[in-house]
């Protein structure tokens, strides 16, 4: 609105004076100079145009005191959006800032055990370095336990790259370690796989050689194929673990349902310690001769458990039937239990 006012006072000077110099043209009466008559003109103070021209110069004053204000508004206003504008930054920095952070706590978590590892790494470089320094075999650390890594090989004094066997968490570890390489380097270590090491070699295959019908207590065995570690005892037809460790036990057996069997089925089950861990049963079924109303079936159990070093696992039957049996017989080995050591179990 008062820009508007000071372009109207603008054209209104600036035409007041183009028409008075057209004025000047269009004057009767030459004689008269245009400067002399102007300057008499505002001396008088009687013309038109130069009352034209002081209510434009009062209106340029007020549009100039307006243009101040406005100008005074806008730098208000400038500040203002600068202020506003900076604190936009300075919460986009801040938000930026936090959520930096906060991701940055999650990385520095994972970082921090980097971190640890490098500080202790430096810190056997330096203790390695020191030792060496004062002439002393830098090649033999003594670390004080088992090396579980390529790092506690190289402290130990090892220097040829190759496959070593480490100390894992449960069990024994192949790496390769390149010497090489800088300790902190990724490929300084590269994990293979796992060593399978027994203390004791743990195996046994059992079988019976007579038919057993006892309830309630551990089946025994007669024959015996395979028993490595002697872990299990045939004559009781308990198997004690000689290490922790994992486990694997498969039993397969025949039931036989004599044709006075009034009872038809028979129930096996695999102990550990007093717990009962598997159980299977057979039923009496189809004849497996049609000249005899003797019938047999199949029952089997497999099994593979963690145990501790002493734990027991036996076979037993649970119930059966009258003239219901484990059938087996002189050299037909219908029976079978077999376990073995799958993985020991070393810390
Ligand atoms: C390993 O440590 C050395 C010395 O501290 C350093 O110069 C190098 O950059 C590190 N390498 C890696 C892969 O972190
Ligand atoms: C199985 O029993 C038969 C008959 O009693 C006997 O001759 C044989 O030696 C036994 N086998 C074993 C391995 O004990």
């Amino acid at each position: 609105m008062r820009i508007k006012l000071i372009l109207v006072a603008i054209i209104l000077a600036v035409g007041c004076v183009v028409s008075g110099q057209m004025g000047w043209n269009y004057y009767p009466a030459p004689s008269f100079p245009y400067s002399v008559e102007l300057a008499d003109d505002i001396r008088k103070e009687d013309t038109s145009c130069f009352r034209e021209l002081k209510a434009n110069s009062r209106r340029l004053r007020e549009a100039t005191v307006d243009i101040g204000i406005i100008k005074g508004k806008l730098n208000a206003l400038e500040k203002k959006s600068l202020r506003l504008a900076e604190q936009m930054v300075d919460n986009q920095v801040w938000t930026t800032k936090k959520f930096d952070e906060t991701s940055q706590q999650s990385k520095e978590m994972s970082y921090r055990l980097e971190d640890t590892k490098a500080m202790i790494l430096n810190l056997i470089l330096y203790v390695k370095e020191m030792l060496a320094n004062k002439g002393e075999d830098s090649n033999s650390i003594d670390i004080g336990r088992m090396p579980s890594s390529c790092t506690d090989l190289a402290l130990i004094g090892h220097t040829h790259s190759g496959l070593y066997s480490v100390m894992g968490t449960k069990s024994i570890e192949t790496v390769y370690c390149d010497f090489t390489k800088q300790m902190n380097d990724s490929d300084f270590q590269k994990f293979l796989g796992y060593v399978d090491v027994k203390s004791t070699p743990t195996f046994f295959h059992v079988q019976k050689n007579t038919s057993f019908s006892y309830v309630g207590v551990p089946i025994p065995f007669e024959i015996v194929n395979a028993n490595s570690g002697k872990a299990m005892n045939v004559a009781t037809g308990i198997f004690t673990a000689p290490q922790s460790g994992t486990y694997s036990f498969s039993f397969a057996g025949l039931a036989q349902f004599q044709s006075s069997s009034n009872s038809a089925d028979l129930e096996i089950r695999l102990f550990l310690n007093d717990e009962r861990i598997a159980s299977s049963y057979a039923t009496k079924a189809g004849s497996w001769s049609s000249t005899s109303n003797d019938k047999f079936n199949q029952v089997t159990l497999q099994s593979t458990l963690n145990l501790k070093a002493g734990d027991d696992v036996w076979l037993e039957i649970y119930s059966h039937g009258m003239g219901v049996s484990l059938h087996d017989a002189a050299d037909w080995h219908h029976t079978h239990f077999t376990g073995l050591l799958v993985e020991e179990d070393l810390v």
